[in-house]
């Protein structure tokens, strides 16, 4: 593999691969990055991989439903990899307005796809890798877990748009023949996550001494994954998984919501204490919790089974929940800059600046 087109890039789990595949992956070929930079996107999250690895990492602003500009980038560049990460990605905003998510995630998923049959003309020794989520297989009772085979139930329009991209991705492969695979994971956190996602909202907000949200009940369940652990997945099964596969990925560390939001507070209680935080006027973090409306159809438990990620690829993860959560607070504790700038838009102005067409 030469040359790699990485989608969504800009994005939390797009640019820790990034960062992965240069620095610790020992990649040492191209790698183009293309985002549209929505919200989400923020080129920030790579400047230093911008200038330690000039020529070998490029930056493209552009949208992945854009045709002409995917087969120009195709021409030019001889990509014999894709690593496609752009997406919608937030459930709640799923619920507020879906276009964006059939958009991108359903029409730039298939423009992607015909892009690649076409300009790779049958050739086998390519890969399209589709970054998917286990929200695809709807939600679980109180015992189980998410297998390969476990049939798919979607039940919010975000995970409804990753199923059908799914879809497409797997009748790309038995239709034409495409080198695919897919790799579903559960949710990710680490550095980098954009603070409308769980545990940087609940972080930043406890520093704040705003409220904590925990919708419903907080029962629900998720099965965290560090997300360094995730892109050494993704880069195992592009290396080494076969094609017309699906793997699970997911962190063996299923979770109750509430106990997350209360991990969350014990860790910023050692690390930077509430009895030093003017903003928390004498509280402890603990006492910002605050129960609010559920998310309709929200999803009650998810967990995954992946063995046959271990099994065929010798993966599993090795970030305790624990040992994550203090790298995660320590982060946005050391990060005030990038989090002053994602929560107060500065990065947009940047971007004006920078990537004007
Ligand atoms: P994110 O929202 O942080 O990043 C998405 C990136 O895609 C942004 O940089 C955005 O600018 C870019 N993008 C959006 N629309 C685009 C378009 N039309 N053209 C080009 N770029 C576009 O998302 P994330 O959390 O990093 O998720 C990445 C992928 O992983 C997604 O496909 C998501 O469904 C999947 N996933 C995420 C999780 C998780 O916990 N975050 C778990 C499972 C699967
Ligand atoms: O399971 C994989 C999915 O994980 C990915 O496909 C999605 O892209 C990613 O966003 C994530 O989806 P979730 O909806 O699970 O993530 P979120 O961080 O939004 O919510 C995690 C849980 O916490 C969920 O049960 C809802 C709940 N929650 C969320 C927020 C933002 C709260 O209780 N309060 C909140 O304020």
């Amino acid at each position: 593999m030469n040359t790699i087109l990485v989608t969504g890039g800009a994005g939390f789990i797009g640019s820790n691969f990034i960062r992965y595949a240069l620095e610790d992956a020992g990649f040492k070929g191209r790698l183009v990055n293309l985002d549209k930079l929505t919200y989400a996107g923020n080129p920030e999250n790579l400047s230093d991989m911008q200038k330690k690895y000039k020529g070998r990492y490029v930056f493209v602003k552009g949208d992945i439903c854009d045709f002409k500009l995917l087969e120009r980038l195709f021409k030019k560049h001889r990509f014999d990899a894709v690593v496609h990460f752009a997406a919608e990605s937030h459930v709640d905003r799923s619920i507020f307005g879906p276009k964006d998510f059939i958009e991108t995630n359903i029409h730039g998923t298939f423009a992607l796809l015909e892009t690649a049959r076409q300009a790779w003309a049958g050739r086998k020794d390519v890969r399209f890798h589709h970054v998917s989520t286990d929200e695809v297989y709807g939600s679980l009772g109180r015992t189980g877990k998410f297998k390969e085979t476990t049939p798919y139930d979607p039940r919010s329009p975000y995970s409804a748009s990753k199923a059908s991209s799914d879809h497409l991705v797997m009748a790309y492969h038995h239709t034409y023949g495409l080198p695919v695979t897919i790799s579903n994971c559960s949710n990710n956190y680490g550095p980098y996550h954009f603070p409308e996602k769980l545990i940087p909202l609940v972080i930043l907000n406890a520093l704040e001494g705003k409220p904590l949200p925990v919708y419903g009940d907080g029962l629900q369940v998720r099965d965290w994954l560090y997300v360094g652990d995730h892109c050494a997945a993704i880069w195992r099964v592009l290396r080494k998984g076969r094609t017309g596969q699906t793997y699970n990925v997911g962190g063996a560390s299923e979770k109750y919501n509430i106990d997350v939001v209360k991990g969350i507070c014990a860790a910023l209680e050692r690390q930077a204490p509430s009895a030093a935080n003017p903003a928390l006027k004498g509280k402890k973090y603990l006492q910002l919790i605050t129960y609010v409306k559920d998310r309709p159809g929200h999803d009650r438990r998810y967990a995954i089974d992946f063995s046959k990620l271990r099994r065929e690829l010798g993966w599993r993860p090795s970030v305790t929940f624990k040992e994550g959560l203090e790298r995660t607070v320590a982060w946005y504790l050391a990060n005030p800059a990038w989090v002053k700038n994602v929560k107060s838009g500065e990065y947009r102005k940047w971007l004006n600046k920078n990537y004007r067409r």
